[in-house]
């Protein structure tokens, strides 16, 4: 009987172990910033898209809860860097300003910078651009990568001004009113928004060719080396049906 009774309680004991350990699964921060539509994007109060899908797979291997927190693009690196946020990704590019700052996983996308017009405008590849004579006002993303191409091959190089918005979105909206003569942004987020708006288009020739990573505090070599176990698992059909499921398209309010 007495063992009976040991063994019963060894039992509940170990079972009450268990339960704690899953409350007390620990959690990790991802930053992004919700208006780069199909890889993050708000819906209802969730942020969704492919980066959540696969930072709910990674850590759901690694065994850890995900917390998303959606803040604005320019204070996400900082934030990884100085351990407010466990990891960033938000379409992140890498480069090297960035990677001074951060550490990278391995990439597992794919991003080209493109030019979004009016259907009517006079500006009909990249290199009109850049032609004698120029004097565009481009909208970009503040902090982005195209922000960055803009300022030094447009704004320095005296073909433009450069008009920096929160969102991608503001900056789509600011040029289907009229305010901007182009916007340059990532081509999956174009594609999605010129969707959602008439009269937008697309230029054929692309910009500039980028890797997205997901970014973490510079030298968490344990979570970097996990995270790229996982992604390493991802096949092309994992990542296509991802983007099939994020690709409802995003009407412009916000
Ligand atoms: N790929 C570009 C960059 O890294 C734009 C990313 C914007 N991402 C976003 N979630 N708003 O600068």
């Amino acid at each position: 009987m007495k063992k009976i009774l040991a063994v019963a309680l060894a039992l509940a004991l170990t079972l009450t172990a268990f339960a704690a350990c899953a409350e007390s699964k620990e959690t990790l921060t991802m930053a992004t910033n919700a208006s780069f539509p199909p890889y993050e994007y708000v819906e209802g109060d969730q942020v969704v898209g492919i980066d959540p899908e696969i930072a709910a797979a990674v850590c759901e291997k690694m065994g850890y809860d995900l917390e998303i927190v959606d803040t604005e693009f320019d204070s996400l690196i900082s934030g990884v860097a100085s351990g407010k946020y466990d990891f960033v990704m938000a379409g992140m590019t890498v480069t090297e300003e960035r990677k001074q700052m951060v550490s990278f996983s391995d990439t597992y996308a794919t991003g080209v910078q493109v030019v979004i017009v009016p259907e009517d405008s006079a500006i009909t590849s990249v290199d009109d651009l850049f032609a004698e004579g120029a004097d565009n006002a481009v909208g970009v993303q503040q902090g982005t990568t195209g922000d960055i191409c803009a300022t030094e091959d447009i704004e320095d190089a005296g073909f433009g001004t450069v008009e920096r918005f929160k969102t991608g979105t503001d900056a789509v909206l600011a040029l289907t009113t009229g305010k901007l003569d182009c916007v340059i942004i990532d081509n999956e987020p174009a594609k999605n928004f010129v969707a959602a708006n008439e009269g937008l288009t697309i230029l054929e020739t692309p910009w500039v060719e980028e890797d997205y990573a997901i970014g973490m505090k510079k030298g968490n070599t344990a979570l970097q080396s996990a995270i790229n176990e996982v992604l390493s698992t991802m096949t092309a059909d994992d990542y296509n049906a991802m983007m099939d499921d994020a690709i409802s398209v995003q009407p412009l309010s916000k």
